[in-house]
């Protein structure tokens, strides 16, 4: 442990094993009244309907310039869907049946980019778009987006610029975006960034800056950038409310799909939904978006990566993004590339880290064999960080006092519904694709999967 953390924390058996970078989970001893954390949160809820609205206006824009949008008529979305084979597998090699049914949110098939990223990512992009061409006059609040292609909309948007640090996914999610609209784009890339990346960005006429450092690093680069230049915005994936509004979208539209497929939702059904989690921002966004539409009748779990655990360790402590992993003696480093981040958002963890019923971490080990297992059961074929989530609903099973504490029976949890959030996968080129699923069929008979 580094010298600046506090002695005491190695005496938490939960940090004591995040240390060890073995596989844990710890969820809430006592449920938090949402309510009352929704009201402590200092947010305000209409910024998601502000950013749905937001969507909905550029939906037709969306429509013309992307062609994998016309089968949503532009509307940003990804299907629901059930995975009975897939529960039933892991059920095999966990060697416990999951009782309720297991769902996966297939984010890693968002159109225009497939990540969970996306929605945050490209929700800001929009705003910033929308509110550039509004202070210059070439478009009024509320107008379709599709007045941002004229001539001299597109010449107020070239004047100005977007920068952002990530590990590879919002980076993505905001060039596409950013120079479809004729934004000067920047992205500054952590060394975890996967190369096709940068290669798509740049062939998009993205700048693409590659740092040696973390994602942290990447961050505090395009900061610097822009706090040196007014007229270049900074996505700040550390604490951006905009980022967050665009994510908690899924919330109502989540609630939606299950309704279309006849899943209540109500103390007696209870909704699980398992949350890959890098920096925080997504999946607190999204945990935020759908705590407003279900209440306590949503149990949002976080997964991490055993070597990247911020957020775990961050709202254990309550130190937040004043601890990194670094400082319990951990590298950072994971083959789930947009999950490898060392240090949590503030923003998440102050305001909505109440929200969070219960925190995983996985092992790369078995990141990669859930890759080849959800192609082989499902024909699903996702990036690493995708599968985070996939051991969850069995961590839940298998922890009675939290299962006790929140009042989930067995009689509940046979009717529960368990969505597991997929998130990146689609746009990932054949070669690593097939390298993905290579690496992973060695380790579905190598790994201990109990
Ligand atoms: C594919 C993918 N999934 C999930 C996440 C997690 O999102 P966040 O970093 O906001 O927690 C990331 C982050 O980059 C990602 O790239």
């Amino acid at each position: 442990m580094r010298q600046d953390a506090p002695p005491d924390l190695l005496a938490d058996p939960v940090v004591a094993a995040l240390a060890r970078a073995e596989e844990t989970a710890w969820f809430r001893a006592e449920p938090a009244r949402t309510g009352v954390v929704l009201a402590g949160s200092g947010l305000d809820p209409a910024i998601v309907e502000a950013a749905r609205a937001r969507f909905r206006r550029f939906a037709p824009w969306f429509a013309e310039r992307f062609a994998d949008t016309g089968p949503t008529h532009g509307i940003l979305e990804s299907p629901l869907q059930g995975a009975p084979r897939m529960q039933a597998a892991l059920g095999r090699r966990l060697g416990r049946g999951l009782p309720g049914r297991l769902w996966i949110k297939r984010d890693d098939a968002l159109p225009v980019s497939g990540s969970i990223k996306a929605r945050g990512g490209i929700h800001e992009v929009l705003e910033l778009a929308e509110r550039l061409a509004v202070v210059a006059g070439v478009l009024r609040p509320g107008d379709d987006a599709r007045a941002l292609t004229t001539p001299a909309a597109r010449g107020v948007l070239a004047r100005h610029g977007i920068a952002v640090g990530s590990t590879g996914n919002l980076g993505l999610s905001i060039g596409i975006a950013a120079s479809e609209l004729g934004l000067a784009t920047t992205v500054h890339m952590s060394h975890d960034a996967r190369a096709w990346k940068k290669e798509l960005l740049r062939a998009r006429g993205v700048e693409v800056i590659e740092h040696s450092g973390d994602f942290s690093a990447a961050v505090a680069a395009g900061r610097a950038e822009a706090a040196a230049d007014p007229s270049v915005h900074f996505v700040d994936d550390e604490a951006s409310l905009s980022l967050f509004a665009g994510y908690a979208v899924a919330g109502a539209r989540l609630a939606a799909q299950l309704r279309a497929l006849e899943c209540d939702v109500d103390a007696d059904h209870p909704l699980f939904v398992h949350l890959p989690c890098g920096v925080g921002g997504g999946p607190g966004g999204v945990a935020y978006g759908l705590k407003l539409v279900f209440g306590d009748d949503v149990h949002c779990v976080f997964a991490e990566p055993t070597h990247a655990p911020c957020m775990s360790l961050g709202v254990r402590t309550g130190l937040h993004d004043r601890i990194s992993v670094a400082d319990i003696g951990l590298d950072g480093r994971t083959a789930a590339d947009g999950l490898a981040v060392g240090r949590p958002s503030r923003l998440v963890g102050e305001r909505v880290g109440g929200l969070i019923d219960g925190f995983a971490t996985v092992s790369d080990e078995r990141l990669k064999a859930l890759v080849a297992l959800l192609h082989a059961e499902e024909g699903i074929a996702v990036e690493p960080s995708a599968t985070a989530g996939f051991p969850g609903p069995w961590r839940v099973l298998a922890d009675a006092g939290y299962r006790a504490a929140f009042g989930l029976d067995d009689a509940r949890m046979a009717r529960a519904n368990h969505v597991v959030w997929s998130t990146g996968g689609s746009m990932v080129p054949a070669a690593e694709r097939g390298a993905y699923l290579a690496e992973g069929r060695q380790l579905l008979d190598a790994i201990d999967w109990a």
